[in-house]
């Protein structure tokens, strides 16, 4: 079925999802999401994809959760639909690397949809926050727990508790951003990074982002641990003994597993 709110193409072998609400600032609705969740489950399955980029328009990355839609909600409405998590957690379970492509507005939902993927790439016009506390509302999707990992408790309570934006330049010296490009090459730097990744081994790439992530969400000993078994169930792959002869014997490598 074609997808009403995204457009979702190829290139190389980069899985593109670009959010396509314009009159709503790309505002993320049920429908929006679960179109996302279906792209990725497409690009999961495709041997041919390596990497995964999500993009918005000039104007906005996303500039929330529709807040339309959930504005005459009950709290029996948002328990029982398990509100923002029932589909949301798809962008996190992915298994092959997502590089957020953020120019505009990452607000709410918006910056926590970032945020949930692993890389976020910014245009110098981008400009995130978490905005909730006007509506009445908290975050609900991660922004009061990926934002302070990210950069920190002092500037995500700001954040969260004023209301106020920060701009592309901040957000990198903050942490929540990996570069600041400018506005016009942002989609092609994003492509690049991602074909860039998409040509290493996919089993390894696999096995950086779940280690990373459990840097994320545990303890340093058991983060350790966990990297180091990785290490070694590296050595059991083809790939591995590729790159390393490929190193020995001056060439590129040609990994089977991409
Ligand atoms: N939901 C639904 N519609 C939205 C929206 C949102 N989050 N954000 C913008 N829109 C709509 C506007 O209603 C407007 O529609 P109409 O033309 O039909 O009136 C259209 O997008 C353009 O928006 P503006 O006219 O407001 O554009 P602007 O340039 O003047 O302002 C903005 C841009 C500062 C981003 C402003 O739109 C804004 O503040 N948006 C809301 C941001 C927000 O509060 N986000 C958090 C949502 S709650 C959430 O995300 C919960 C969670 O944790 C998951």
């Amino acid at each position: 079925m074609t997808p009403e709110h995204i457009l979702v193409e190829t290139r190389g072998r980069v899985g593109l999802i670009t959010l396509n609400r314009p009159k709503a600032l790309n505002a993320l609705n049920d429908a929006l999401v679960d179109e996302i969740g279906q792209a990725l489950d497409r690009f999961e399955a495709d041997d041919e994809i390596g990497a995964v980029v999500i993009t918005g328009s000039e104007k906005a990355f996303a500039a929330g959760a529709d807040i339309g839609a959930m504005a005459g909600f009950s709290y029996m409405d948002a328990y029982l639909g398990d509100y923002i998590t029932r589909n949301w957690e798809r962008v996190k379970t992915c298994r092959k690397p997502i590089i957020a492509a953020v120019a505009g507005f990452a607000l709410g939902g918006g910056c926590e949809m970032a945020m949930a993927c692993d890389i976020i790439i910014a245009a110098d016009t981008a400009r995130f926050g978490q905005p909730e506390v006007k509506l009445g509302i908290l975050p609900g999707a991660g922004g009061t727990q990926r934002l302070p990992r990210a950069v920190g408790k002092a500037k995500a309570m700001d954040l969260c508790l004023t209301a106020r934006m920060m701009d592309a330049e901040e957000a990198e010296r903050a942490g929540l951003v990996s570069r600041v490009v400018p506005a016009e090459r942002l989609l092609d730097e994003a492509l690049a990074a991602a074909e860039t990744i998409a040509g290493y081994s996919l089993p390894v790439i696999m096995m950086i982002k779940e280690s990373i992530n459990r840097a994320y969400e545990s303890g340093l000993s058991e983060g350790l641990l966990f990297e180091r078994r990785q290490f070694h169930s590296a050595f059991a792959l083809e790939d591995q003994k590729e790159g390393m002869a490929a190193f020995v014997e001056k060439r590129p490598a040609h990994f089977k597993h991409r």
